[in-house]
């Protein structure tokens, strides 16, 4: 299968970097969990963390998504729920890409839901032209157009997490 790089590791570390910046002012003196959504969002969540200038704690959430091709009303299971107490905490989701919308809408309510005081959600990739419920994040790494894109994280069938860079599959 043929890939072409859409977005470079320079970019994206200078992203991150500046990324890391911003949340490091909005969330200065909170009590801050970032909540990685695995899997995809491990290799982002790594970086981005690092490039956070203040003290923040690390959990876990999994979801699985039936996308609405199969369930107009798209549910979202949680598979894995996170360790840490969330109550009066500023959490920071932490999710690899925003295609639909559903995942993310569904795990910002869980965590209100938990008594968070404060959720923001970071997304290291966007594709708002594919949204299907309102759902808008707080911190947007890059917006891309409607394609498939694999590596930093992301997959096709569990392949290609592990490329440093962004690509699109080409056929
Ligand atoms: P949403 O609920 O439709 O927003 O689903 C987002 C999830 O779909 C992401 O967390 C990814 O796991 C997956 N996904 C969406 N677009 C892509 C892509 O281009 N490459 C790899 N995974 C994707
Ligand atoms: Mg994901």
């Amino acid at each position: 299968m043929a890939q072409t790089t859409l977005i470079t590791r320079a970019q994206i570390d200078r992203r991150v970097a500046e990324m890391g910046q911003e949340i490091t002012r909005d969330f200065a003196g909170q009590d801050a969990i970032a909540l990685c959504v695995l899997k995809g969002a491990v290799f982002f969540c790594t970086d981005l963390m690092r490039s956070i200038a203040s003290d923040i704690a690390l959990d876990f959430i999994q979801v699985s998504s039936y996308g609405n091709e199969k369930y107009s009303s798209g549910v979202v299971t949680i598979l894995k729920e996170p360790q840490l107490e969330m109550r009066g905490k500023a959490v920071l989701i932490v999710e690899d890409i925003v295609d639909s919308g559903l995942s993310m809408r569904e795990v910002h309510r869980y965590i209100e839901g938990r008594g968070a005081s404060m959720v923001k959600t970071a997304t290291f990739l966007d594709k708002p032209a594919s949204r299907k419920v309102d759902f808008k994040p707080d911190y947007i790494g890059f917006s891309i157009e409607p394609q498939f894109v694999i590596g930093y994280g992301l997959d096709f069938a569990e392949k290609y997490r592990n490329l440093p860079d962004v690509q699109v599959l080409t056929g």
